[in-house]
Parts: C-alpha cells; sequence; structure tokens
C-alpha cells in the first residue's frame, strides 16, 4: 500500500491497524556513465514497494532530494543545504504524527544522507523535549536504515560483484534500477573500467578526481537479472527489519 496511491479514506482506516509507515528517502545525483540520477531514491522506494506489497505495510512516498553537494560538477544533481533537508524531515515526521502515525522507518539509499537524517531526529526529539510536551502527546520514534546494510544484502552484493562494486555508482545499486526500469538500462563503454578512489569533498575536485561520477566501481557488470535477486533479499529483509521496529519500545 502506497500513501500517494491512496484515499484520505484509506490512510484513516489503515491508521486503525497500524501506527507505522516507510518512507523511501535517497538523493538525486549522478550515477556515473550508465547510471540513473535517481538511483538513491529509486533503489529504497522499488525495495519499500516491493516489501509493502508483500507485507501489508504503508509506504510513504518518497524524499528523493538529499546531500550531493559534491555531485553539483555533473548535469541534473540537485541537492538540498543540511540545514533544508533537516527542516523538511522536520515537516514530514511532524505531518505524519499530527495524524497519528507514530514509528517511522526513513529507508535511505544515500550514505551522504546519513548524518542529516540523524541530526534532524535529533531536531524532532529536543523539540518535544524542549517544549515538555511529550508526557501528554503521543511518541514518535523515527529510525534509519539503509537498504545495502540489511540482512544478508551486502553479502548478497559482494557475491554477485566480488570484484569492482565499489562506492558510488556501485554496480549492485546500478542492478536494482535496470531490473525496476529496464526501459533505462544505458550500455555504455567505461575507462578505466574500475574507477579511482578517493576522498570527497567539493564539487569541482570531486569531478577532478572522479571525472566520470563514479568511485571505485565497475557498473559495466550491472545487470537487471542481479538486481531482482538484490531487490527481492532487500524486500525480504526490510519487512522482517520493519517488524522488529514495530514492536519496539
Ligand atoms: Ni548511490
Amino acid at each position: 500500500m502506497q500513501l500517494h496511491q491512496s484515499s484520505w479514506i484509506e490512510v484513516d482506516a489503515y491508521l486503525k491497524t497500524s501506527k507505522g509507515i516507510v518512507v523511501p528517502i535517497g538523493s538525486t545525483e549522478q550515477h556515473g556513465p550508465n547510471g540513473l540520477l535517481g538511483t538513491d531514491a529509486l533503489c529504497p522506494e522499488v525495495i519499500a514497494k516491493r516489501a509493502g506489497d508483500e507485507a501489508g505495510f504503508l509506504v510513504g512516498p518518497t524524499f528523493n532530494v538529499g546531500q550531493a553537494q559534491h555531485h553539483l560538477g555533473f548535469a541534473g544533481t540537485i541537492s538540498l543545504r543540511p540545514s533544508t533537508m533537516i527542516a523538511a524531515i522536520y515537516d514530514w515526521t511532524a505531518s505524519l504524527h499530527r495524524h497519528g502515525f507514530e514509528k517511522i522507518y526513513w529507508f535511505n539509499g544515500h550514505g551522504g544522507n546519513i548524518a542529516t537524517i540523524t541530526a534532524a531526529f535529533s531536531e524532532i526529539y529536543a523539540d518535544v523535549s524542549l517544549k515538555r510536551t511529550g508526557a501528554n502527546a503521543a511518541p514518535v520514534r523515527c529510525t534509519l536504515r539503509n537498504w545495502w546494510e540489511l540482512s544478508g544484502v551486502g553479502e548478497l552484493c559482494r557475491e554477485l560483484f566480488p570484484v569492482g562494486e565499489g562506492s558510488h555508482a556501485t554496480a549492485s545499486e546500478v542492478s536494482v534500477t535496470y531490473a525496476a526500469f529496464p526501459d533505462a538500462i544505458k550500455r555504455v563503454e567505461m575507462s578505466p573500467k574500475i574507477a579511482p578512489t578517493g576522498p570527497i569533498l567539493d564539487a569541482d575536485d570531486y569531478r577532478r578526481r572522479f571525472p566520470d561520477g563514479r568511485i571505485g566501481s565497475d557498473p559495466s557488470q550491472a545487470t537487471p537479472e542481479k538486481g531482482e535477486r538484490i531487490i527481492a533479499a532487500a524486500a525480504r529483509a526490510l519487512a522482517a527489519d520493519y517488524e522488529r521496529f514495530l514492536a519496539s519500545a
């Protein structure tokens, strides 16, 4: 069940059965010569939709722009400042909480978002604490999970791509998008085959160090078949992890 394809009456009814929601969160940023700009938002979205359809939980609309300042040297990248993103996560959460959602599982597709999402959680909790409204209001609990860290998923990605998985525009994430969007598959020759590695600083420095956008990866290995295996494994692991979150205090 997806929030943005439901009516308010359906969400109202859902809230009588569950106070939880999974919200995919990612980024719109370059993913090398053959990766989609939406990769980091599409991966958690696709996995969450599969898991939500199978397990019957609600999936929110994808928060699809994040911390991508270092990718702005490449066309199409859109970035939020940390302060903007914290404010937006705060308002998404406050809106959902007003309706009665108490457990919000942010399902992330972009490593660069982690610090900012965590800071947003602190803003949310600080607001409750400083206003001392916590005693009478229903609590809100947020958690963050990165899709590639779900149980068994990292192991599967390393098994499928023992060489050239890399850390940006990875063979695994490109495979996931190819499985979900076969019409968007791009076959591009890349040189060197495995991209260089190094630190991430500002956008101009990034483009000098990583001229085609990849870091440490060979995403020409990506296939829809391998992507489907990753989606299936990640969806199962997500459903189990979300269930644990709902059951936790
Ligand atoms: Ni990515």
